[in-house]
């Protein structure tokens, strides 16, 4: 026994070979390979041998049953790629609810489809083509060109004897089924557009309410609308989102809002007086750098930080970058109240909300509309 053999009984034939064993045994070919390995075959195993050692064909009644499967299996692969673009068309998003359901429908058909087709190809080769029992030496990890000749004989004979040329149904299920999860990337295309225009520079929050009435301020979560007499403890913060938008994620991710409170002594001249109302002050909560919602606040320093690149902003002076990667300070929403004393938008934005390079795109589009 040598350091890297195990002794074995004389019926376990080859020897097992623990590590990288010597590159001088003999490399099997051919029908060598198939005699070998028809040495481990009991009789009982072997349906057919039609002349070639070490190859069993498929009993052909069992064959023709699998065959039917496999053609069930790929056309439910077809109907389930099928509902999934159905299901992309239908189930649109927009809300959490809406999101949740699309998501649940799109992943459910494909998962289905994928599934199905996986299965149908495992059976096809397990229960249709010949099977071989090869023993094969390990060799060098280069291969004579010997070898690659009988590894392309042998693909060859292998795409000879999968029968995709002469089972029709199955080559025609198979590819009916890889037909819709061809298409379902250019579906998912849909996503990249529109392009978005001028539509960047405005928020909701200066679209007309149903009333004709300014927008009120609500509760991020809650929906509550906001008094400004209850909302009088300097140094409070709240997260704030439009009335009407509350499940609008499109709408959310340029409309939400911080909102702070100060005593008058505290504000410095960055903020436009004219904006707040009683010492609130309302800012646009996506980060300018690259749209992370910016909502840590210190109360004794003034400074709302975001935690993505801590970029950070003096909440007293206009929101001014006074740290990090940001270019410019948080947008200031114009507020006030209205006949009830809930805290209202005055008017959009006067400037894009969210990252610079936001900016800089929207008024180069605006830049081609006018031109043209
Ligand atoms: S997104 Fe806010 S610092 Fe980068």
């Amino acid at each position: 026994m040598t350091d890297n053999h195990i002794d074995q009984p004389e019926s376990r034939v080859p020897a097992r070979v623990i590590g990288t064993p010597s590159s001088n045994g003999p490399i099997l070919s051919g029908d060598n390979r198939r005699e070998a390995g028809a040495a481990f075959l009991a009789d009982e195993d072997v349906h057919e041998v039609k002349g070639v050692p070490g190859v069993v064909y498929q009993d052909p009644a069992s064959a023709r049953r699998a065959e039917r499967l496999v053609a069930l299996l790929f056309t439910i692969t077809f109907l389930a790629g099928a509902a999934f673009i159905a299901a992309y068309v239908a189930f649109q998003v927009g809300t959490i609810d809406k999101t949740a359901v699309s998501n649940y429908a799109l992943g459910g058909t494909l998962s289905v489809a994928l599934l199905s087709l996986a299965s149908g190809i495992t059976l096809w080769v397990r229960r249709i083509m010949p099977k071989y029992y090869l023993v094969q030496e390990r060799h060098p990890m280069a291969s004579d060109s010997a070898t690659r000749e009988y590894v392309k004989e042998t693909f060859l004979e292998g795409a000879n004897e999968s029968g995709f040329v002469k089972h029709k149904l199955l080559r025609r299920t198979l590819l009916l089924a890889a037909a819709p999860l061809g298409l379902a990337p250019l579906v998912l295309l849909k996503d990249l557009g529109p392009l978005p225009g001028t539509s960047l520079r405005h928020t909701v929050w200066g679209a007309p309410t149903k009333d004709g009435k300014p927008r009120r301020l609500v509760v991020e979560g809650t929906g509550q609308p906001i008094r400004a007499a209850d909302f009088n403890s300097p140094g409070g913060i709240l997260s704030v989102v439009p009335e009407g938008y509350e499940e609008d994620l499109n709408a959310l991710a340029k409309a939400t809002l911080i909102l702070l409170k100060f005593r008058p002594e505290e504000i410095k001249s960055g903020t436009n007086l004219n904006w707040t109302h009683d010492g609130i002050v309302a800012y646009s909560k996506i980060c300018t750098h690259v749209g992370c919602p910016a909502a840590l606040y210190e109360q004794t320093t003034h400074h709302i930080l975001c935690p993505c690149h801590q970029s950070t902003f003096d909440a007293a002076d206009g929101a001014k970058v006074i740290f990090g990667p940001a270019a410019r300070p948080l947008p200031q929403l114009p507020i006030g109240i209205d006949g009830e004393g809930y805290l209202v938008a005055k008017s959009d934005f006067n400037v894009p909300v969210g990252p610079s390079f936001w900016e800089r795109g929207d008024a180069e589009a605006e830049a081609r509309e006018k031109k043209a």
